[in-house]
């Protein structure tokens, strides 16, 4: 036995309690000790039953995912699973917290299952870019039908225990101590007779259509592959013995597991847990935060707020004018009333959410007792130190003042206040309720609990926080400049947006750069370019077609026309016309002869633009580690999760590729193209922005 597994004899029930904290992940020792503990209940006299239960927060949440990419070591799972499964003892699993993937493959091979009500259960394989690799997709679908088992295993969700209950994944709900009314269970399936219950000798379930099911699979994925995988392994299952089905379940785990979509998936997973983690702030504790104040009930501001009041806060909301701020109510109402009807909250919630946690004001004064107010006022220096101004003179001593702004300087807006230590920028992305970023924007003077206080309450709102230091547009938005520049230029040159949007969502990316323009509003773009031109270096490539569009009033979807034509009540676009006309005309302006451009390169040098200035971001510190900019582009800007974000896909590029493509872009344009010595530092060393992220860890 291992120190994993805790042995106990209960008359003729041997409970095996599974001891790894702190989620009791499927390491080699807890396989081992449960190996080494069946062995010594089915060699003890007298015993009629295993119970496996789980210590702490947890049943078992699954393989250990640090020992993925190593040596595999004995004993493997898929083993495990049928050792305990063919035991001549009874087995029952009694689950509470979460049991997923391997630690719902081994309640799986238990004979019976028990749960807790708030126990939640789920095969989130494919979030790691691989499929059930104990058995998960030939057990499920013998047990609850194909169906039911692909949609849990292709979208990887967790099931509450009531539903699976209902679904037929385990036989009972019971509340109280998981061991005890596990044991109380066994002691009745013992007495009752009940027989073993392998889920291997259950009869194979009924067929459907394979091949549709894996192009719908395919493509809600949009280029995912190991929910598509996991077609075929269930489809093994149902067409050949159980035997055959787990070696094809097997095959196609291993092969995923040599993916670069599986090392992005996990490079994902622990960059979004260690994103928060960040070394400055160990030890230092956040500011209260009870009330929340929000200027502004624009569509941002309204979005803020409404974050802020489902995380339990009050919220004062400033608006202008009484005429505003009734609008700004209606907008929050708005919001709320989808989480309603999303059953997020019942009618007495929304009812106190409306009322008494909301005030709406027209009066700074409103503000005196808050903990912290975010500004999500017009983009505008001179009006943002105005209200800064009011705020310092209104808010209490401690209060955290944060501006919501993309682009100016923070440093700056500190400065106008007499508190320049309580003064960071909070970032939120629209909608605010929706979208999971948060910049947490660290200024020169801003006290170290202000920074913690940005990540609690990044924390409370549900957000990815990423810290960032100031610079035109922080991490994200600096880094999307350059590689919409670096798109710019390939229409100019000869790629139609409509080629590059349709390479770019192959690639993964959830919207191509040109819808999302669209969808942001071509007027913001136009703004920045009008703010910018007197600063421009002359050898800046700007088009200004797009200009010319906005000129006649068109500014994407909400007008109904930009790069798209929109139809009311139609989802997306078609190509507009006059898009293509006025490409043409800049073209000819300029003597560009159009040449052709393939999906491969348009996704190269979009991404090599996008690697190039975040190493940039990363030098000059306004990211701290790679691990920040990718979790930046994978919540903020709809980078695929597959891809773990554009430095990880740097890295599996290898960095030397991607720096002889940018070197090879720069023979024809060294001005845009310059490579950045982070960069070209890293291949001299041989080092990987991976490497960057531990040393950072150390
Ligand atoms: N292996 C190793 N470490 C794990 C782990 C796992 N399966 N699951 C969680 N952890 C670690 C986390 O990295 C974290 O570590 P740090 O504290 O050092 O950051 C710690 O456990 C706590 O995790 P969270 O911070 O995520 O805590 P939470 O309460 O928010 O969530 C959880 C808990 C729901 C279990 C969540 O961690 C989770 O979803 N884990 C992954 C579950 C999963 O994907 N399981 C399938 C694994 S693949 C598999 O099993 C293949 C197969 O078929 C054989």
């Amino acid at each position: 036995m291992t120190d994993k597994i805790a042995y106990s004899r209960h008359d003729d029930i041997v409970v095996l309690r599974i001891q790894n904290p702190p989620v009791n992940a499927l390491s080699q020792a807890v396989r081992q000790g449960l190996a080494d503990g069946m062995d010594r209940a089915e060699a003890e006299d007298g015993v009629r039953a295993v119970m496996i239960v789980g210590e702490g927060r947890a049943f078992i949440a699954g393989a250990d995912i640090t020992e993925f990419g190593k040596p595999p070591m004995e004993p493997f799972l898929p083993d495990l699973c049928n050792r305990i499964e063919a035991s001549p003892l009874l087995v029952v699993a009694s689950m509470h917290g979460v049991s997923l993937g391997g630690g719902l493959e081994v309640a799986l091979s238990a004979h019976y299952r028990i749960a807790q009500p708030s126990a939640r259960v789920g095969l989130p394989e494919v979030h790691l870019g691989l499929i059930p690799g104990a058995g998960g997709t030939q057990r499920l679908p013998r047990l609850i039908g194909v169906e039911p088992a692909l949609d849990a295993i292709t979208t990887g969700r967790h099931i509450k225990a009531p539903q699976a209950l209902e679904m037929g994944i385990v036989d009972r709900v019971e509340e109280g101590d998981p061991q005890e009314v596990g044991l109380a269970y066994v002691r009745e399936l013992l007495d009752s007779g009940a027989e073993r219950r392998p889920i291997c000798e259950m009869p194979a379930p009924a067929p459907i259509d394979w091949d549709a099911a894996y192009e719908v699979t395919l493509k809600k994925g949009r280029g995912q592959i190991s929910p598509a995988e996991a077609v075929r392994a269930v489809q093994a299952g149902v067409e050949k013995p159980f035997e055959e089905g787990m070696k094809a379940e097997r095959r196609i785990f291993s092969e995923l597991m040599n993916t670069d979509q599986r090392q992005g998936m996990i490079h994902a997973f622990f960059s979004e847990r260690a994103v928060s983690n960040l070394p400055e702030l160990k030890g230092v504790e956040p500011r209260e935060l009870k009330a929340i104040g929000v200027i502004g009930g624009g569509t941002m501001g309204a979005g803020i707020a409404t974050a802020a009041l489902l995380s339990g806060s009050s919220v004062v909301l400033i608006e202008m004018k009484e005429e505003a701020a009734k609008a700004a109510h209606e907008r929050i109402s708005g919001n709320l009333q989808g989480a309603l009807k999303r059953g997020k909250i019942d009618q007495a919630k929304f009812d106190h959410l409306t009322g008494t946690a909301l005030t709406v004001s027209t009066e700074y004064d409103s503000l005196s007792d808050v903990d912290l107010v975010v500004e999500a006022v017009f983009e505008d220096m001179d009006v943002k130190k105005q209200v800064f101004g009011k705020l310092d003179a209104v808010c209490k001593p401690g209060c955290v003042l944060a501006s919501n702004t993309s682009y100016l300087d923070v440093n700056e807006i500190a400065a106008s206040t007499k508190r320049p230590e309580d003064v960071i920028g909070l970032h939120f992305f629209s909608p605010a309720h929706v979208m999971k970023l948060l910049e947490v924007v660290v200024a020169d003077k801003t006290a170290k609990d202000v920074v913690a206080t940005g990540f609690a309450l990044g924390k409370a709102l549900g957000k990815i926080s990423v810290r960032a230091g100031v610079c035109d547009g922080f991490i994200g938005n600096r880094i999307l400049a350059t590689y919409r520049t670096a798109a710019d230029h390939m229409v100019l040159d000869g790629a139609s947006p409509y080629k590059i949007d349709a390479a770019l969502e192959k690639f993964g990316f959830a919207m191509g750069p040109f819808a999302v323009a669209d969808l942001a509003g071509l007027d913001i773009g136009w703004a920045t370019r009008k703010r910018k031109a007197a600063t421009r270096h002359p050898e800046e490539r700007v088009p200004t077609y797009i200009d010319r569009l906005c000129e006649q009033g068109h500014f994407g979807q909400k007008t109904g026309q930009g790069y798209y034509l929109y139809e009311k009540g139609k989802r997306g676009g078609t190509p507009n016309p006059e898009i293509t006309r006025l490409i043409e005309e800049e073209q000819k302006e300029r003597g560009i002869t159009p040449r052709e451009f393939t999906e491969a390169e348009i996704v190269r040098r979009y991404m090599c633009a996008m690697v190039n200035e975040a190493a940039k971001v990363l030098e000059e510190g306004i990211a701290k580690r790679p691990l920040d900019i990718d979790m930046t582009l994978l919540f903020g800007y709809g980078f695929p999760r597959y891809w773990g974000g554009p430095m990880k896909w740097a890295d599996i590029q290898g960095l030397p590729n991607v720096l002889a493509a940018i070197e090879g872009f720069a023979e024809k344009d060294p001005w845009f193209w310059k490579p950045a010595p982070l960069l070209v530092d890293l291949v001299k060393t041989n080092r990987t922005f991976d490497d960057l992220n531990k040393e950072a860890a150390k």
